[in-house]
């Protein structure tokens, strides 16, 4: 039977003008000491293009990690899910590199599953599904694209609740939220699920400072062009004049909140104008920018985590160098 594929874009109905609300949470962030920049403008066109270059970085090890527990414990997944009809619903698909791993197992026990791989970059869910069809030729399961906040992919589900689902959220996203985000939002992600529902939850381990540290700050600079790269938006989207000479990338380990976090420094004293505010704001010299919070999990956290938002672990898969954890998880109603 032909297989059906779609892409559809989904508005945040709530905002009425996004321009706006984006002026509104640079005004909230350039106004926070330290100052911080809001983290949904990495992931454009061109973010998720160079996120995709970080991904291939030998210092960058999450992918391969979990690559390694997809292609070694798929099978374990797929069995789960073996004798039903389901949806596979992936938020924060990119390029889908990873999951085409676990549809390999999946496809082994069954074709009757519908995937939903969710990304707020429009690119990446086209590379996505042009590397499905070079992947499977006809592609043997149906599509349903959507590009999106997380926010939606969580809508989508319960508009379509009578279905069993496999929700994926992979590679460390869960770990850019902060403690209480990401207990929020598995929260809500629960609401939309039924009783027996399947997630998926990546989470990057505590370890070694030095691997840590050289993972957000590569050799080749990817990962400051990914930062930089969000000066460019607010300059593009809100008439910013940030200029990239005038900022140090640095990625630094929290020691108390356990998190990666990345940094834009300001080499000198300037202003910086933003016209969509009608504002200047004031950089001390060596004063920093706040870019993302990438937090790293003990295994007690992750049970903590899963507990208290209404899920059972049923197994953790851990990559050979203990590096990283897919854990599996059962909603219970
Ligand atoms: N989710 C990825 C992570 O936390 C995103 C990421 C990788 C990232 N390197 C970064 C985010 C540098 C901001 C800055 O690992």
């Amino acid at each position: 039977m032909e297989k059906n594929i779609t892409i559809d874009t989904l508005m945040n109905e709530a905002l009425s003008d996004p321009i706006q609300e984006l002026a509104l949470s640079v005004l909230e962030g350039l106004s926070t000491k330290p100052k911080g920049l809001p983290s949904k403008l990495f992931y454009d066109d061109k973010g998720s293009e160079l996120f995709k270059q970080i991904m291939a970085l030998k210092e960058y090890y999450p992918t391969r990690c979990e690559a390694e527990i997809l292609e070694t414990h798929g099978g374990t997944i797929a069995n789960y899910l073996k004798s039903e009809e389901f949806n596979l619903i992936e938020l924060g698909c990119g390029d889908g590199a990873k999951t085409i791993i676990l549809l390999k197992h999946l496809l082994k026990t069954s074709d009757n599953f519908h995937f939903v791989p969710l990304d707020i970059s429009k690119a990446a869910v086209e590379f996505l599904i042009s590397n499905l069809k070079k992947e499977f030729g006809h592609i043997p399961f149906d599509v349903k694209g959507l590009v999106a906040e997380y926010f939606h992919g969580v809508k989508w589900l319960t508009q379509h609740d009578s279905e069993k689902n496999l929700v994926l959220f992979l590679g460390s996203n869960i770990g850019n939220f902060s403690n209480p985000a990401a207990k929020r939002f598995l929260r809500h992600l629960w609401h939309s699920l039924n009783d027996g529902d399947f997630v998926l939850v990546g989470f990057d381990l505590k370890k070694d400072l030095d691997i840590l540290y050289n993972a957000y700050n590569d050799k080749k600079g990817i990962t400051k062009e990914f930062n930089f790269n969000v000066l460019d938006r607010v300059n593009a989207l809100l008439g910013g004049n940030f200029k990239r000479e005038n900022f140090q990338h640095q990625g630094l380990y929290d020691v108390k909140s356990g998190a990666m976090e990345s940094y834009l420094i300001s080499r000198t004293k300037h202003t910086v104008t933003i016209s969509e505010l009608g504002k200047e704001f004031y950089f001390k010299p060596w004063e920093a920018i706040h870019m993302e919070y990438s937090y790293k999990y003990l295994e007690s956290d992750i049970q903590d985590i899963a507990s208290s938002t209404g899920f059972e672990i049923l197994e953790n898969f851990k990559d050979s160098k203990g590096y990283f954890v897919d854990s599996l998880w059962r909603v219970k109603k």
